[in-house]
């Protein structure tokens, strides 16, 4: 089996791909904005509280189902804590799907981004095509949308029919740290522009006062989505790894680096809003369309040395997400390679086929089809009715499908493993000394799922945090 699965060749390479999985358009798409939406600083606290509290532990839950078992999600479930068990996995295996229907849209909108900023940095920035119906008109053409979403997903097929050693491991060695150099590279403009200190205090100045009651759950959920938590992405990738490697130490530097980089992310996109005038008000319109209507512009507008930046920023972006729609789509064909024995390249090919048919109706659903984009169902949360297949998948996974999955992951390892098994996958000697068994133990039959079933009971009563 072994040989057949494939392994990670070093540490460095898992964790590289697994904060490759968890770093990507959760972090740099959807956390500033929830941290806009929700007044900055008590929230960025907040959530860092639910990182450390929530998340880290079940992304030690996870690994270790994954290690123990060396099998991805539903055979993991199966043998960790058995059969009846096995829908768990099968959940996992959908909500990939699921998620990587609509990720795949806004990745594909990365390339279009990237592709229109070379133009402008040649030929000079023409501010008519980068206002909010320029990005309408953009949206709706439904062929671009086709086609670039299927050319991510095509890579992500490529990737992914390599293996995990010759594939995942290698395209994440190269791309996260050209990924690092890059957003140091902005952060190093955006502190010189005069906007960041105004947003280094909306970011890191808590004001209690400021922060919206659902807030706490807002973070919490998010927590789920940023770490690639909920759905077995990080089972099957611990399922690769050895057990010489220690699921402690690989947790936490992944969990540190989705977390830094987030707030690196934030700190650049807001200082360079704060330093142009009038545009807070702007935000506050279109918070979603910060990343592709605001930015553009500003780019080219206020931030120095601009010009260079910008298409590098939109480089940044794709391999990020790249990097995640390879695990989300590991997730789906791990599962017909382990339990339906099917080869890797043929079951790579099949999921990106499948996958493609529910990212294309996504892809139409921005104003290419009328019915898939104003469609809504019966819902009708706090935050006004869903609108379009992508309002509506985004909504599935982040309000159910990840929470559930969670909840079940955590009362498996908590309630149904021994406490000797899970002990012997978590302690080890090079275990960094902050790690104290009993305390994990503890979180995760008691803190977590409590957290994880507030979530679940809010959104039944009609909160959003899609
Ligand atoms: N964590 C990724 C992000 O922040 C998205 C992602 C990748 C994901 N794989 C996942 C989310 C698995 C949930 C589960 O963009």
């Amino acid at each position: 089996m072994g040989t057949e699965r494939g392994n990670w060749n070093s540490q460095l390479g898992f964790v590289l791909a697994a904060a490759g999985s968890a770093i990507g358009l959760g972090n740099l798409w959807k956390f500033p904005y929830i941290t806009w939406h929700n007044d900055g600083g008590a929230f960025v606290l907040v959530y860092l509280l639910c990182i450390l509290m929530v998340g880290l532990p079940i992304m030690m839950a996870e690994i270790l189902i994954g290690r123990k078992t060396q099998k991805s999600p539903v055979g993991a479930m199966i043998e960790a804590v058995g059969r009846r068990w096995a829908w768990v996995g099968g959940l996992g295996v959908f909500t990939g799907f699921v998620i990587l229907g609509y990720y795949s849209v806004i990745a594909g909108w990365t390339l279009r981004y990237f592709a229109t900023c070379i133009g402008w940095s040649f030929k000079g920035f023409e501010s008519s095509e980068s206002t909010g119906d320029a990005f309408n008109a953009f949206a709706a053409n439904g062929g671009l949308q086709l086609m670039l979403c299927g050319a991510f997903m095509f890579v992500t097929v490529y990737v992914v029919r390599r293996g995990i050693g010759g594939g995942i491991e290698k395209v994440a060695r190269w791309l996260m740290p050209v990924l690092f150099a890059i957003l140091v590279l902005l952060l190093g403009s955006a502190l010189s522009m005069d906007g960041a200190r105004e947003a280094l205090s909306f970011i890191f100045m808590p004001d209690f006062a400021n922060l919206p009651a659902t807030g706490v759950l807002e973070a919490l959920g998010h927590a789920f989505f940023t770490l690639s938590l909920g759905m077995g992405a990080m089972i099957t990738y611990g399922s690769y790894l050895s057990h010489k490697q220690s699921v402690v130490r690989a947790s936490a530097i992944v969990v540190a680096l989705d977390t830094l980089i987030a707030l690196t992310a934030t700190t650049i996109m807001f200082s360079v809003i704060f330093s142009s005038p009038g545009m807070k008000e702007q935000i506050s319109g279109s918070t979603v369309g910060m990343l592709f209507i605001s930015l553009p512009e500003l780019f080219y507008t206020v931030v120095p040395m601009g010009s260079i930046l910008a298409p590098l920023f939109y480089v940044l972006v794709a391999f990020a997400a790249l990097t995640s729609t390879i695990s989300l789509m590991e997730v789906i064909v791990s599962y017909f390679i382990d339990q339906r024995k099917m080869p890797r390249a043929a079951a790579a090919w099949m999921c990106g086929l499948g996958t493609f048919i529910l990212s294309a109706l996504c892809a139409l659903s921005f104003g290419g089809v009328p019915w898939l984009s104003r469609f809504s169902w019966v819902y009708r949360g706090t935050d006004g009715a869903k609108e379009g297949l992508f309002q509506h998948l985004d909504y599935l996974a982040s309000n159910w499908l990840l929470p559930v999955g969670g909840f079940f992951i955590t009362i498996a390892v908590g309630w149904f493993m021994t406490r000797e098994s899970t002990e012997a996958e978590l302690v080890a000697d090079d275990n960094p000394g902050w790690f104290y068994f009993p305390v994990w133990r503890f979180i995760i039959r008691y803190v977590s799922p409590v957290a994880v079933a507030l979530i679940i009971i809010f959104v039944i009563r009609g909160k959003d945090f899609s």
